[in-house]
């Protein structure tokens, strides 16, 4: 169906993320008559521009990132002339004044009863001041019917007392029920279907624990620097900026029991539980199973690349790690001893995001001593850029006597030409507007990540290591590898 009536107001609407993905989402949910006809936008940010200055700027995003171009499309007009746009400063009050006078205008124009979804779409330093602003121009008061919801890009602080700070801010003014803090991983297609995968299928659900899996490995590797956002990116670095966030949510999901239902919130419980048994990192642990990282000059795809400390808004001798690696625990009777082992990082060989599942080794018969080294089975769960799952069998090799050889069975669902995936930004705007928390991160669930995390920062800020140490384009630092051919595994190729 349609989503709900409602006015989304996007601070930040000059920036890089409203540019790169939320016109294009809005612009494929109303392509694909998913959204109301009583709906508008209004875009916030500080440059001076006009509605239609903003709309032309609309039109060029969208031809460059949407996957449907306005260019080819009679009702763009129509989609264009529900953008407007209020040209202040998050913290100048009087802005806020004049949104409130333009809200009430919209609401008449578009028979929108008062429901409102606020999208900080900004840099995290600017989040309170927008809140409490919001509020002092009575713009957070939720009277029911009508809703007024706040839409929050991570990170959600910078660690667990900043987070909790910040939450316990906006909760004076907005009940849990109308936050909505945004991982976008968790809109994106293979990642919903993590949970189908393992519970639809007579293949996964038995042997999904200990006694039947070695080790997980989620991977979240970038080919790109870090572009314009070096300033924001020396504030976060890998491990706040991937690990906090999206790695342990895609860990929670791999690892969760199996809820008591679909919704939200319970599944919600069961991701919780998995990021308390998480085994806590010691500093000795930190040394031992993590890995930090940082790239220096190299060449990615045939062009060269500068190094991390030449980008723009980053210190000359910045000790900000672009990638991260660590062993992880989960003590329950489901993981205990399975290593979880997560990589991410930028500037590395290739772009993709995928998990694999390594399955314990059959014990070694004499019968098979002759035919080759056996490879282990694979469950390979592609989240992007390729969507799909990938199996690792083994087979006889045809015509041979004696030798066995890894298969693979593919199943790749963004293939075909005519497929295109909804984008992650497209699932969770609309999950927003018809007030669906379930791909969201709850409090306990960002609280947790930052109990986790928060001792591995502590000692990699107390301790220096040589930056930087491995080249763009590489696969990261060679302790990344030794990681886990110490445990006598590999980091399978991800591609
Ligand atoms: C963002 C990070 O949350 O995720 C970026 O801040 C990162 O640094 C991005 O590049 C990766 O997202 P995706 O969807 O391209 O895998």
């Amino acid at each position: 169906g349609q989503s709900e009536a409602c006015i989304l107001v996007i601070f930040g609407a000059t920036g890089d993320l409203a540019r790169r993905k939320l016109y294009s989402a809005l612009y494929a949910l109303y392509r694909d008559g998913m959204l109301s006809a009583n709906f508008a936008v209004v875009g916030v940010a500080r440059r001076e521009k006009t509605a239609d200055g903003f709309r032309r700027d609309i039109f060029q995003s969208l031809q460059q990132y949407s996957r449907y171009k306005p260019s080819e499309d009679q009702t763009w007009p129509d989609f264009a002339g529900r953008f407007y746009y209020l040209p202040f400063d998050l913290r100048d009050r009087s802005g806020y004044v004049r949104l409130k006078e333009l809200l009430a205008e919209l609401d008449e124009r578009y028979a929108v009863p008062g429901n409102r979804l606020f999208y900080l779409a900004v840099a995290p330093g600017n989040f309170e001041a927008a809140i409490n602003n919001l509020a002092v121009a009575g713009l957070a008061v939720n009277e029911p019917p009508a809703w007024q919801r706040l839409m929050l890009e991570k990170p959600f602080g910078r660690d667990l007392a900043s987070a909790e700070a910040l939450n316990r801010q906006i909760r004076k003014l907005f009940a849990e029920e109308h936050i909505f803090r945004i991982d976008h991983y968790l809109g994106k297609e293979m990642i919903q279907n993590i949970t189908v995968l393992r519970l639809a299928n007579t293949f996964f659900e038995p042997v999904w624990n200990r006694n039947y899996i070695n080790n997980i490995q989620i991977n979240s590797v970038e080919t790109v620097g870090v572009g314009e956002r070096g300033a924001y990116y020396e504030k976060a670095g890998a491990l706040r900026d991937m690990i906090q966030n999206h790695m342990l949510q895609l860990l929670t999901l791999m690892a969760m029991e199996p809820p008591a239902g679909l919704e939200g919130r319970v599944v919600r419980d069961e991701k919780v539980k998995v990021l308390r048994s998480l085994q806590p990192l010691t500093a000795e642990r930190v040394i031992k199973d993590t890995v930090r990282g940082q790239y220096g000059p190299g060449c990615i795809n045939g062009e060269s690349a500068a190094g991390y400390r030449a980008e723009a808004g980053v210190a000359s001798a910045s000790n900000t790690e672009t990638f991260a690696a660590m062993k992880v625990f989960i003590e329950n009777f489901r993981w205990a001893g399975v290593p979880f082992y997560l990589r991410t990082g930028k500037r590395l060989a290739v772009k993709g995001t995928e998990i694999f599942i390594q399955f314990n080794s059959l014990p070694e018969i004499n019968y098979f001593k002759d035919y080759g080294v056996l490879t282990p089975n694979l469950l390979v769960i592609r989240v992007n850029p390729v969507e799909g799952v990938h199996l690792q069998l083994n087979v006889k090799r045809p015509g041979t006597k004696n030798l066995i050889v890894p298969i693979t069975m593919d199943f790749c669902q963004n293939c075909g030409l005519d497929i295109n995936s909804p984008e992650a930004y497209e699932r969770l705007l609309f999950d927003a507007i018809q007030g669906d928390p379930a791909l969201f991160t709850g409090w306990e669930e960002v609280a947790l990540a930052w109990r986790f995390v928060d001792p591995v920062a502590e000692v990699w800020a107390q301790s220096d290591v040589l930056f930087p140490n491995y080249a763009a384009g590489s696969w990261g630092p060679a302790q990344a590898a030794d990681l886990l051919l110490r445990d006598g595994l590999r980091w399978w190729p991800v591609c």
